[in-house]
C-alpha cells in the first residue's frame, strides 16, 4: 500500500484570515493529509486563545467541500521541525505573499533545513485576492475600526466581535 503523503502547514493563525484558508485549500491538493499545526508562540502577543484559533480553523474546514477527515488541526509548542517529525510529516506548506516574506522565510527554510533536510519546505504563491492579507493588520485595522469583513471569515469576524478595545 501507497505511504500517506502528509503535509504540515504551520503559522500562528491569530487568527485564521482568507489568505491563510486559500493556502490550506491548495495545500491539501497536494497531500493525502494535510495537518494544519497551530504554534504557541511565546514572543509574540496573541489576541485568540490556542483552542479559540483551532476551532475558528476547523469550523471553515468543517464547512468546506473537501473531505473532513484529510485534515487535523493540532496546537503544538516547540521546534517546529521536531513536530514535524513527530507526526511523519512528509513536507511543510508556506505561503507567500509579496517579497516582503521571502527573507524571513528563506531563513527560516534554512534553518530548518538544517535541523532535519528529509523533510522539504515549499511555498504557495498567496493568490492575487489574498497578496495583502496578514492577521497583524487585520487586527489592527479592525482596533482602529476598519473594515476587515473581506479580509477573514465570517466567524472570525463575530469572534472579533465579541473582544473589548
Ligand atoms: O504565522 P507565522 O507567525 O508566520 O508562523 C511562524 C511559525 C509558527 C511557522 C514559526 O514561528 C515557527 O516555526 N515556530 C516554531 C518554533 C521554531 O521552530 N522556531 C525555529 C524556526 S527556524
Amino acid at each position: 500500500m501507497k505511504k500517506k503523503r502528509i503535509g504540515l502547514y504551520p503559522g500562528s493563525f491569530d487568527p485564521v484570515t482568507n489568505g491563510h484558508l486559500d493556502i490550506i485549500f491548495r495545500a491539501h491538493k497536494l497531500v493525502d493529509e494535510l495537518v494544519i499545526g497551530v504554534a504557541k508562540n511565546q514572543k509574540k502577543e496573541n489576541l485568540f486563545s490556542m483552542e479559540k484559533r483551532k476551532k475558528l480553523i476547523l469550523h471553515e474546514i468543517n464547512k468546506s467541500k473537501y473531505n473532513k477527515k484529510s485534515f487535523k488541526v493540532v496546537i503544538f509548542d516547540g521546534l517546529l521541525m521536531n513536530f514535524a517529525k513527530s507526526i511523519n510529516a512528509n513536507l511543510i506548506v508556506r505561503g507567500l505573499r509579496a517579497v516582503s516574506d521571502f527573507d524571513y522565510e528563506f531563513q527560516m527554510t534554512g534553518m530548518n533545513a538544517r535541523l532535519n533536510s528529509e523533510i522539504e519546505t515549499v511555498f504557495l504563491m498567496a493568490s492575487e485576492k489574498h497578496q495583502f492579507i496578514s492577521s497583524r493588520f487585520v487586527k489592527e485595522i479592525y482596533f482602529l475600526k476598519g473594515e476587515v469583513k473581506s479580509f477573514i471569515p465570517k466567524n472570525v469576524l463575530i469572534e472579533l466581535k465579541k473582544i473589548k478595545n
